[in-house]
């Protein structure tokens, strides 16, 4: 099978992970943290182009963290997106606060803008716009929202590492942003993530809350917990930093050769880098006007790792649709849901993987539309 993402570990890696074990420093529990952890922190950062990043043990941790950091907590409402990985919104009620869900546009699957401006309240606190499958959502119009109703802006760039919007790297534009560095990720160490931003004040904040919120004194001065990086991952995501490039230059690469076998194609939608957007292409996600389902089968039968991401949207999830959010009207989130599949790019695929990938979706397209 091959899969939708894959890590890429090299000799490297494996030497950066033999140092951590021969130094017996394993983690350090300091404000600032250990040595592979301020040095991946101080790469992120120039390749984002921030003044800071903190590195924490998930993407997870790096929303939980970051509206800790903003005091988020119980009477706050936070809007996010329905059409999302399931820890955006609950890194919301871990705080106490209300998801408030928000519809997604059906040209990039990134938040709408016109549903947000409807959906914003006297509680809302924070905006956390998702840029889903390295997508950028459209940031300009979401940070003028957010200005003019005194909002908060944390971007969910778990999937965008490397992404860009009007040429500023996601995870820069909004307060803070939050990476995750889950194995599938584009650069990945397992579990991992890291938050972004240019306030001196939230970075130190920050550092205390992936610490059990202790300032130097050993006092607890805000909620924290154990949020740190450990060393090992620290060194194995440090050096998949530096092979950034590469990996973006192999997706794109990847998803230009899908897109261009594809193009001829009926009954299928392909995803279009807008013009002021760069894509990282974490997943190239298309969407098929009928028997979703169907072609999935066919694709997993002939061994492509073709995924939905995601079936179910977050409101309609059990544990959701017991908070009373089951009948919400989200019609291009339903819509989405019901219609995608993303489709392997990763760098590690041959010429002739992403030949098979594009001639299966053709095929299995044909078989499920004489079978209608
Ligand atoms: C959009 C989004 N947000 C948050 C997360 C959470 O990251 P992690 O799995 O590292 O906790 C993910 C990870 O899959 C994600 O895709």
């Amino acid at each position: 099978m091959i899969p939708i993402n894959k890590p890429l570990i090299g000799e490297e890696e494996k030497r950066e992970v033999m140092k951590v074990l021969e130094s017996g420093k394993l983690t350090d529990s300091s404000l600032d943290g250990s040595p592979m952890v301020r040095d991946f922190e101080k790469d992120l950062a120039k390749f984002v182009g921030v003044k800071h990043a903190v590195a924490v043990n998930s993407g997870t941790s790096a929303l939980i963290a970051s509206l800790l950091a903003l005091n988020v907590g119980h009477g706050d409402e936070v809007l996010v997106p329905s059409f999302t990985f399931i820890a955006t919104a609950n890194a919301v009620l871990a705080t106490g606060a209300r998801p408030v869900f928000v519809d997604v546009n059906l040209e990039d699957y990134t938040i709408s803008v016109e549903d947000l401006e409807r959906k914003i309240s006297g509680k809302s606190k924070v905006v956390i716009p998702v840029h889903l499958y390295g997508h950028p959502a459209d940031m300009d119009p979401i940070v003028k929202l957010a200005k003019e109703h005194g909002l908060f802006v944390v971007e969910d760039a778990a999937q965008s590492l490397g992404s860009s919007y009007k040429v500023i790297g996601t995870g820069s534009i909004g307060h803070l942003g939050c990476f995750s560095f889950y194995s599938t990720k584009v650069v990945a160490c397992g579990e991992g993530g890291a938050i972004t931003t240019n306030d001196d004040e939230l970075c130190v904040k920050l550092k205390t809350i992936r610490n059990h919120g202790l300032a130097s004194n050993h006092n607890s001065e805000v909620l924290g917990l154990n949020l740190r990086m450990p060393e090992i991952e620290a060194a194995l995501v440090k050096i998949q930093m530096r092979r950034i490039s590469s990996f973006l230059d192999g997706r794109r690469r990847n998803a230009k050769a899908l897109s261009e076998l594809l193009k001829e194609s009926k009954g299928v939608r392909l995803p279009r880098e807008r013009k002021d957007r760069v894509y990282n292409w974490y997943l190239y996600t298309v969407s098929l006007e009928k028997s979703r389902d169907m072609v999935l089968e066919i694709l997993n039968r002939k061994g492509v790792g073709a995924t939905v991401y995601y079936r179910v949207p977050i409101h309609r999830t059990d544990l959701y649709s017991k908070l009373g959010y089951s009948n919400l009207p989200l019609p291009n989130t339903v819509w989405a849901s019901e219609h995608v599949i993303s489709l392997p790019v990763h760098p590690g695929l041959k010429d002739q993987d992403v030949s098979m990938i594009a001639s299966s979706l053709k095929e299995a397209i044909r078989t499920t539309l004489k079978n209608l």
